[in-house]
């Protein structure tokens, strides 16, 4: 019998039901990633992994693992894989796309709304017995409607997170790998050629793309320096793709008014790290996605695509199809 490893133990039951069914399922019971030399082992003993965004599955896992076939991860994001690795392995990636999407186009509203309204502050401010006579001052906000917002990605989560912004009455301008122009009327968006007039145009800007060599540490001293003093900085994608350092500096020298972070490097962030001495920064666990029911059906998906891979079937979203070929 096929044999499958969950990588935590904190899913719904319908996903371990399901599997259930059809393999024998091997449960981590740690809500902690599983340490490396545990993952190089499971992988010379199960077909499968169902692991989260952050586990990671290096090249060592990946060319030592003589019985996996597939990782369905529950995650759109698949910066934790070894991509090339496993495909020279035969090694089939699976991930999440689509089913997340509002999810994490609210979360970004959410952080947006709470930079520039200083929710969480002022929350922290009365929690520190700060609120003591009636002044507002210290919580004045900054609006959002009539603003431009800088979408940095135009994928999927990129364009929901348009569409939100269009209903606050912002103006929205992108920049993406491509150039999407049937979007732009549609959806009422306007190109930004490069990321330069990205920072350089916007109020907020809002970063929804992947972790590739490309996008490593690409919001550096430099960028930060091309943003408005006025501007609010959000990271719905992954703490790797900001120099994080740069970006304590930006905050601290006012170089940007504020930034909304959903997503940090390391995670979880060290109590140690600057940025948490600071008021103009509200951080969350990465929960971009973490709504009950879209945790569930990213859940559902990746047993979809595991399920799917081990019994000869056609996963929905496979990210490295031609691993097949190598098998
Ligand atoms: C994703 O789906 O990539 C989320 O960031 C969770 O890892």
């Amino acid at each position: 019998m096929k044999r499958v490893w969950v990588m935590r133990p904190f899913h719904d039951e319908a996903i371990y039901n399901s599997l259930k069914q059809k393999f024998e399922v091997d449960t981590w019971d740690d809500h902690k990633t599983p340490p490396h030399d545990v993952v190089m082992q499971k992988a010379k003993e199960c077909d499968a992994f169902l692991p989260e965004g952050i586990d990671i599955i290096d090249a060592e896992v990946l060319d030592g693992a003589t019985r996996l076939e597939v990782i369905g991860n529950r995650a759109v994001g698949t910066d934790n894989v070894d991509i090339p690795a496993a495909t020279r392995n035969g090694i089939l990636l699976t991930n999440t796309p689509g089913v997340l999407q509002d999810a994490c186009a609210d979360m970004t509203f959410a952080l947006l709304l709470d930079a520039a309204r200083q929710v969480a502050y002022g929350d922290r401010s009365i929690r520190a017995g700060k609120w003591v006579f009636f002044d507002q001052t210290p919580y004045l906000g900054l609006d959002a409607y009539g603003k431009t917002l800088g979408i940095f990605g135009f994928g999927g989560i990129g364009q929901k997170v348009a569409k939100r912004a269009r209903g606050f009455d912002m103006r929205v301008i992108y920049h993406s790998r491509s150039r999407k122009i049937d979007l732009e009327e549609s959806m009422g968006v306007e190109w930004a050629p490069t990321l330069a007039d990205l920072l350089q145009q916007s109020d907020y800007v809002s970063l929804h793309c992947p972790l590739t060599d490309e996008t490593r540490k690409m919001m550096g001293a430099e960028q930060f320096a091309m943003m408005k003093s006025t501007a609010i900085f959000i990271n719905m994608a992954r703490g790797g793709v900001v120099d994080q350092p740069a970006l304590y500096e930006a905050l601290n020298n006012k170089t940007i008014a504020r930034a909304a972070i959903d997503v940090t490097d390391p995670e979880p962030i060290p109590m140690s790290d600057p940025l948490l001495t600071l008021d103009n920064v509200v951080i969350t666990p990465h929960v971009g996605s973490a709504s009950e029911a879209t945790f569930k059906n990213m859940g559902l998906m990746a047993v979809r695509n595991i399920t799917a891979a081990l019994t000869g079937g056609a996963p929905e979203t496979p990210v490295n199809p031609e691993a097949l070929q190598n098998r």
